[in-house]
């Protein structure tokens, strides 16, 4: 080994500054993909075999180590050091402790470039699995409560002004489809991450027999990426997984922006539970609804790692540039901030209570059936611009009173126009609900059947995650079995 003692220093005539040493090191994030970086190595060193490209007792030996070096990760036993600068070349160099020389073929046929590009995949594969199941968790919530409360009536809002009676399942089902396009952004980024770049090499391809087919099969992806230049140089996949986050966070903030106002005392709709509450430092009566705060607070980071990976990957020429050492802690950190909440919510939702009294008062006050009045007249055939004209001169009428709609007496309906007192009037929020009976509007028995269509869709994204993960670690326990090479 040359002075540097690097896997790389053959060239070099000095050691790198301990300060490059510093800043060149990804080891203390990225040795969080050594699982995935010694089971690409295992597919890898498989292929290698199978090929003819490097003797079968030495892929023995390598596989036996890089198995051994997988247990040692995780049970601890496993020393990273920084001069090791990455994961890649410290499982490489304890390789080359446990089985001599012969460790010194596994890299033969590959580079870090394609690499590190393959461990960030497998990663965010098993990721996107996990965030998938939070939100269909989060959803479940969202409907459970949705069904709990099925007739209970809120008034629904625009520009945060009381507007019509819907009923809050249909609100909160509102997010369950946010939630459900969410997921299906998942489902499809899936595919495209799920494919290997191996066999790529620095950027050019390399001169062996290799088999890229068969290592993707190994790992159980969906086939390899057709252009060993952009298979390691661009990040697409990891940019879609922070858009998709971002998207997802800015979904939940305006829930938890929403929990926020009802538990305000100024809304009084809903009460969390204690276990999801916080009191204050210095005064004794508050009980503060901050893990809805952070909820919504936290969308400012993922959305802010969206847009550090953008700046990062702009502009850079092909094919690798280290600049892309940067793709990994923002997406690390998005990701367990999100997970992390999509724990939490479920048993929020599902513990806050509801004061289904206060939101059908509410669902009723301030001319909330004024749109239905001039519907009803638009039902007697008057045109939709008089019969709103008419109505709004009789909300202006009540508010200069003191009265409410069902005050009017019919002399002062007859007024406002002949026809008013002559039909039917909407009287309570359900009058408004029931005239919605159509698919998307805020009718019971609508509702009642989007809430079960959601339900479904959501028992199939369940099993499609429970597949995924199965055909995955079917793979992996292949890899780690002796059967290999
Ligand atoms: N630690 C590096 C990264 O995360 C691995 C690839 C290094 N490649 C190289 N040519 N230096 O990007």
């Amino acid at each position: 080994m040359s002075t540097s003692a690097k896997l790389w220093g053959g060239r070099f005539q000095k050691p790198t500054h301990e300060l490059v040493d510093q800043l060149n090191a990804s080891l203390p994030f990225d040795q969080r993909l050594a699982h995935h970086d010694i089971l690409g190595s295992l597919a890898h060193v498989t292929m290698l075999a199978r090929q003819g490209i490097v003797p079968l007792e030495d892929a023995r030996a390598i596989a036996q180590g890089l198995r051994t070096i997988l247990r040692e990760i995780e049970e601890q036993r496993f020393t990273f050091r920084l001069t090791d600068e990455d994961i890649h070349l410290s499982v490489e160099r304890r390789l080359r402790e446990l089985i001599g020389p012969a460790a010194g073929r596994l890299h033969t046929a590959r580079s870090r470039n394609d690499q590190v590009a393959l461990d960030f995949r497998l990663w965010l594969r098993d990721t996107i699995l996990d965030i998938a199941a939070g939100i269909v968790e989060t959803a479940r919530a969202l409907l459970d409560v949705a069904e709990a409360h099925h007739d209970v009536v809120m008034p629904g809002y625009t520009h945060l002004q009381r507007a019509q009676p819907v009923l809050l399942a249909h609100h909160l089902h509102a997010y369950v489809t946010m939630l459900d396009r969410d997921l299906a952004r998942l489902r499809e980024l899936y595919g495209r991450v799920n494919r290997s770049p191996l066999g790529s090499g620095a950027l050019a391809g390399v001169p062996y027999p290799i088999d890229r087919e068969l290592v993707a099969a190994l790992l159980a992806m969906d086939g390899i990426l057709e252009n060993s230049i952009d298979a390691v140089s661009d990040r697409d996949f990891a940019l879609e997984f922070l858009a998709v986050l971002a998207i997802l966070m800015a979904h939940l903030s305006r829930l938890a922006e929403e929990l926020v106002l009802w538990s305000s005392s100024e809304f009084g709709f809903i009460e969390f539970d204690d276990a999801f509450a916080t009191g204050s430092s210095i005064m004794p009566q508050k009980k503060n609804p901050d893990v809805a705060e952070l909820l919504r607070g936290k969308s400012g980071r993922v959305f802010g790692h969206l847009i550090g990976l953008l700046a990062v990957v702009k502009g850079l020429p092909l094919a690798y540039n280290k600049d892309l050492q940067e793709d990994k802690e923002g997406v690390f950190d998005a990701a367990d901030t999100v997970s992390l909440l999509l724990r939490v919510l479920p048993p929020m939702l599902r513990t806050m209570r509801i004061d289904r009294e206060r939101m059908a008062l509410a669902a009723e006050a301030n001319f909330t059936l004024a749109t239905d009045v001039a519907d009803a007249l638009v039902r007697a055939g008057v045109p939709f611009r008089e019969a709103h004209e008419v109505v709004g001169r009789m909300v202006a009428y009540c508010l200069a009173s003191g009265k409410t709609f069902a005050d009017l007496d019919r002399d002062e309906l007859e007024r406002f126009h002949p026809q008013l007192a002559a039909i039917a009037l909407p009287r309570t929020a359900w009058d408004a609900i029931r005239s919605r009976e159509h698919p998307g509007g805020t009718g019971t028995q609508h509702v009642a059947s989007a809430l079960r269509v959601s339900r479904q869709r959501l028992d199939e994204a369940s099993e499609w995650i429970t597949r995924q993960r199965e055909r995955v670690e079917q793979a992996f326990r292949r890899l780690l079995s002796e059967e290999l090479p």
